[in-house]
């Protein structure tokens, strides 16, 4: 019987900083709380954050997956991946950053392919860079939720990147406003945004969601969105999180 696929998600950006690599593993959480399992591929290959943030030991890097398959000692994707609890493992970037320059674009593409057959959801973090991994990452997707920043740099950035997927045709993403990552940047209304990228901002994550502990829970492994007392604080924001992700799972995940 032919297995359904699970749905690859790459995180993007114009700029670094706004909050891929934390919003990632929050969103890992929510989707174990509806049952899915989740897979975190770290793309971000010469500076990846998963494995530290999660505080897990891990043998296997993309880097070991990569080599084994130009090697031909390749056997089952399982072998590389590190399990962090029941619904969720991640893939870690390589261990040594020079390792990530030895990595043909061409190999994530089929790590991707072999994931999305063991787990019902692959999250990928990245790089904001517009590099040869990075395009790869884009096109092979099912797909990506742009993540930005209430400031002009972020605005001029999203608004270039929006420009180049509408020159290619390529619609199925969504667009995060993260006001978490830091509260005080708010230059812009909404709507001033919405006019600059000529694009609806499809969900926003609010500034009450600013953590000034955030280096507890990642000191401590700990998912932000799978501790009761936080999803309690933080409710509003769980919501947009679950709606983020059921949207970029289910059916209607194209823009019109
Ligand atoms: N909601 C938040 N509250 C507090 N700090 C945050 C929040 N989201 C992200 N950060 C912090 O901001 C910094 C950048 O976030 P990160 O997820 O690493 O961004 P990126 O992966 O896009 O480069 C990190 O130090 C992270 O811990
Ligand atoms: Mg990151």
């Amino acid at each position: 019987m032919k297995k359904n696929l699970g749905k690859s998600i790459c995180m993007f950006s114009g700029k670094g900083g706004v909050g891929k690599t934390f919003l990632t593993m929050c969103l890992a959480g929510v989707y174990e709380t509806i049952g899915k399992k989740v897979l975190i591929l770290d793309f971000d290959l010469s500076s990846g954050g998963i494995a530290v943030s999660l505080n897990k030991e891990y043998e296997k890097t993309i880097y070991n997956l990569v080599d084994d398959y130009t090697n031909n000692r390749f056997k089952n994707f399982l072998d590389y991946v590190t399990v962090y609890d029941e619904f969720i493992s991640f893939l870690p970037s390589p261990k040594d950053p020079r390792q990530a320059s030895k990595i043909d674009s061409k190999y994530l593409e089929i790590a991707l392919s072999k994931a999305v057959l063991h787990y019902d959801v692959v999250l990928v973090d990245t790089t904001h860079i517009l590099n040869e991994t990075n395009l790869v990452l884009l096109d092979s997707v099912d797909n990506i939720l742009f993540l930005m920043e209430n400031d002009p740099m972020d605005l001029k950035n999203m608004k270039s990147l929006l420009s180049i997927f509408r020159d290619l045709e390529k619609n199925n993403y969504k667009i995060l406003l993260n006001n978490s990552r830091d509260p005080f940047k708010k230059y812009f209304t909404l709507f001033d945004m919405k006019s600059v990228l000529k694009e609806n901002i499809d969900y926003v994550l609010s500034s009450e969601f600013y953590l000034k502990n955030i280096d507890t829970y990642l000191m401590n492994g700990k998912i932000v969105t799978l501790e009761p007392k936080a999803i309690n604080v933080f409710n509003k924001d769980v919501t947009t999180m679950m709606k983020v992700c059921l949207d970029l799972i289910g059916g209607e995940d194209e823009k019109n």
